[in-house]
């Protein structure tokens, strides 16, 4: 089997020699094209009094500045009808207002410059806490809620209560936002694209030329990372590009540099939450009552799916009797918050996460004890209302870790260190994830693929899946010749096009595997059916009777066999289809968006992750000494593939909690709502330096996840939050300052700093 084999990404040669081509490359390609370069306004909130853009068209070179004037269709950019494309009014420190195409980068910067803006300032929200204050929410404000929790909460032998306000992330994918757009002679409009949803940004152009979706076709040959910010964010910037290209009649690019990527793009969500939590004298939840916010920015964007998959994850692991989450959307003057990795689930389960990391030693309890004790069991199910149907398999990741990481050893080793270290001290942090596989739309779960099989034997597929570094390509090239039975080398992939795959959802929620794999699947089962009838007959025996492996038609219990091109070929003389549409769609999902209730997943992912760190009393500085992983992907359709998706989430996931600290300007003078943080050198990303010396990845065996494509589970999102054993393990570490017994309140990101304030804290005792 071609599936289940540890290979390389099918692009990692040309990544690594940097051959492999972004959209960007392609410009090289392209001729006459034009460069286009926002007008960004460097206020946080104000009407716009004046535009003038004559001054622009004195800039040699200058060929156009497109204003809202131009749209012939509608102009906005966001699904929920609140993006104004060529805003009147500003939202957000460094919102654009229109953009000024040239015939050099340079031209079009000097001319965006020049483009005269004047506006009449507002009062501007930047804090989530203001906007709380305030009361400007924006979208739904759901519930998901399950039995009684003022009973659960009256009936509690402890009850704890707290706020957590805690960061959001930058994506900081290596390629920030890109679209080219080219216009033919028949004003069909062609746009490539570096987005995570093809059919999305083909609509949102398709609204904004007030043209057909049919008029309009979205190509992405491949992402430099998206990480969730590619998934509605890039719509605006190819509308632009793609308004240009019809207007001028030109090829036009837009790329935005570092700086206009992370201050007009939108990040991970940062979140407040309230909560109160009762446990029973085992330590047993018997009820949590919370308030989650979530820190939406200028516009709603994904932000109502994302606190959706927030409410729907603040259980994690845990059986939670009682409860009742109620969520709302801040609506502030900072760039639209969006998708990030985990989509709001991180944000969900990091509240849980605190709370029992904080609650654990005022029940006199160990942190672990106190997770074990709350894990789910059979027959239990979510707060909305889901089956949790392998109960087991978080027991089996947890174990797992313990085991593989030497726990009982490392800790005593640990507790000589710190008796032994006043100023410097060690703790291990151990997390379960468990998180839930699909969209929670239930339409959103479809797909569809494009499968070609030429005459001479090569096969080419298509599929609505975009590739993002994730390695989801390599997995469809494994699904196609393992359902074909032929070699990994007889399958090309071409660049995913919404001409060729109509319809598509993002490829998000880390679904894009199961979703276009079964598409993949469907496909090639079509035409090797077909094939069986062809080598049948040849071979002398029923279809029935006919496998095909690694390149060749064998007959049941026969040694010799026809070779898979010359069964194609005389295929292709009996004139039967050679080529198939792939559809799938995941069954037995349901979720009711107004109840918050319904089995919204086809399954859960678990993973288990036990981190070491040490951290230094004197300025809260900490090294991360050794991290274990225990990961449920079902059995693997790529292992290599896996592994990395694990490390690189851990990874991702240890510096939102750990470095990366988002700031914006709230005082009041003119830098109000200003990313403070918006270059590389004041925004700290994890780099060699932080990876663990010791990093140890075992998937964990006989995981068959059945009804899935060849058994696998996702991979994608699950791992990020695996890092909230790094966040636990300087909670302890910070504890271990103190007198046994400490409660330590710690702030997110744990930055150094952070750390250093907590274990002060716990230092005086507190
Ligand atoms: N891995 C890499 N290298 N680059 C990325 O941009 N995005 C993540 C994850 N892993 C990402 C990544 C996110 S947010 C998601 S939802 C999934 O990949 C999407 O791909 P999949 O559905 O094929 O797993
Ligand atoms: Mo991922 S945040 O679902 O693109």
């Amino acid at each position: 089997y071609e599936v289940g084999k540890a290979i390389p990404h099918e692009a990692a040669a040309l990544h690594v020699t940097g051959r492999a081509l972004y959209t960007d490359d392609l410009v090289a390609r392209t001729k006459d094209c034009l460069h286009a370069y926002p007008v960004q306004v460097f206020v946080a909130k104000a009407k716009v009094t004046k535009l003038d853009t004559a001054p622009a068209y004195q800039v040699p070179g200058v060929v156009r500045v497109l204003t809202a004037e131009d749209v012939p269709g509608v102009n906005d950019a966001g699904v929920k009808h609140d993006e104004p494309l060529f805003p009147s009014e500003i939202r957000f420190f460094g919102h654009a207002v229109c953009y000024v195409l040239a015939e050099s980068l340079e031209a079009a910067r000097l001319g965006a410059a020049a483009v005269v803006v004047e506006v009449e300032p507002e009062p501007a929200l930047i804090e989530v806490t203001d906007a709380i204050a305030a009361r400007e929410f924006q979208g739904a404000q759901p519930t998901v809620e399950r039995g009684d929790v003022e009973a659960g909460l009256n009936e509690a032998a402890h009850v704890f209560s707290g706020v957590f306000e805690f960061a959001g992330q930058e994506h900081f994918y290596l390629e920030t936002h890109c679209a080219l757009a080219h216009v033919d002679e028949a004003g069909q409009i062609f746009v490539q694209s570096s987005t995570q949803h093809p059919s999305e940004t083909q609509e949102i152009v398709a609204h904004v030329l007030g043209k057909h979706s049919h008029e309009i076709t979205v190509q992405c040959l491949r992402m430099g990372g998206g990480f969730g910010g590619k998934e509605m964010q890039p719509h605006g910037f190819a509308a632009v590009a793609a308004l240009g290209a019809v207007i001028t009649g030109r090829p036009v690019r837009l790329r935005l540099n570092r700086t206009q990527d992370l201050t007009m793009s939108g990040k991970r969500h940062g979140f407040h939450a309230e909560w109160r939590v009762g446990f029973d004298d085992a330590g047993l939840i018997t009820g949590l009552e919370a308030t989650l916010t979530a820190d939406g920015g200028w516009s709603l964007d994904l932000s109502e799916p994302v606190l959706a998959r927030a409410l729907c994850h603040i259980d994690n692991a845990y059986w939670i009797p009682n409860i009742r989450v109620n969520g709302r959307i801040a609506k502030t003057n900072k760039t639209s918050n969006t998708a990030f990795r985990g989509f709001g689930g991180p944000q969900g389960m990091i509240v849980i996460e605190d709370i029992l990391g904080r609650c654990a030693p005022l029940l006199g309890l160990e942190a672990d004890e106190l997770r074990r004790r709350n894990f789910y069991s059979e027959g239990q199910s979510t707060p909305y209302g889901q089956p949790v149907r392998h109960p087991d398999r978080i027991r089996a990741v947890w174990e797992g870790v313990h085991d593989a990481a030497e726990l009982d050893r490392r800790r005593a080793e640990i507790a000589e260190f710190n008796a032994a270290h006043p100023h410097r001290k060690r703790a291990i942090g151990v997390t379960p994830v468990k998180f839930g596989i699909s969209f929670n739309l239930t339409a959103f779960n479809q797909a569809g693929a494009l499968v070609h099989v030429y005459k001479d034997g090569s096969v080419l597929i298509n599929h609505g899946g975009t590739e993002m570094g994730q390695g989801l390509h390599t997995k469809m090239i494994q699904v196609a010749a393992t359902t074909l039975g032929v070699p990994l080398e007889k399958v090309r992939l071409a660049p995913t096009r919404t001409d060729k795959v109509p319809n598509t959802s993002a490829t998000a929620a880390s679904s894009g595997a199961d979703l276009n794999g079964g598409a993949v699947k469907n496909a090639c089962e079509q035409i090797r059916i077909r094939l069986e009838q062809v080598a049948g007959a040849a071979l002398g025996v029923s279809a029935a009777d006919v496998r095909f492996v690694d390149g060749t038609a064998y007959a049941l219990g026969r040694e010799a066999g026809i070779a898979w091109e010359e069964v194609v070929k005389t295929a292709y003389f009996q004139r039967v289809q050679l080529f198939a549409a792939g559809y799938y769609r995941t069954e037995g999902l349901h979720w009711d968006s107004t109840t918050m209730t319904g089995s919204p997943f086809k399954y859960f992912a678990y993973g288990c992750a036990a981190t070491e760190v040490e951290v230094d009393g004197f300025t809260g500085a900490y090294t991360t000494r050794r991290v274990d992983i225990v990961h449920d992907v079902g059995d693997s359709l790529s292992p290599l593939i896996d592994i990395g998706q694990i490390e690189g989430g851990f990874v991702q996931g240890a510096g939102w909690l750990t470095l990366e600290d988002l700031r914006w300007d709230s005082g009041d003078g003119p830098n109000r709502g200003r990313l403070s943080t918006q270059a590389a050198s004041t925004y700290k990303l994890p780099s060699f330096s932080e990876l663990p010396p010791e990093f140890n990845v075992i998937l964990l065996e006989r995981a068959h996840e059945e009804g899935a494509v060849y058994g696998s589970k996702a991979v994608g999102e699950p791992p990020l939050m695996l890092a909230f054993s790094v966040r636990e393990a300087l909670r302890e570490a910070a504890a271990a300052f103190g007198p046994p017994g400490t409660s330590v309140d710690l702030g997110s990101p744990a930055t150094p700093e952070a750390v250093w304030w907590a274990l002060t804290e716990a230092a005086r005792g507190h």
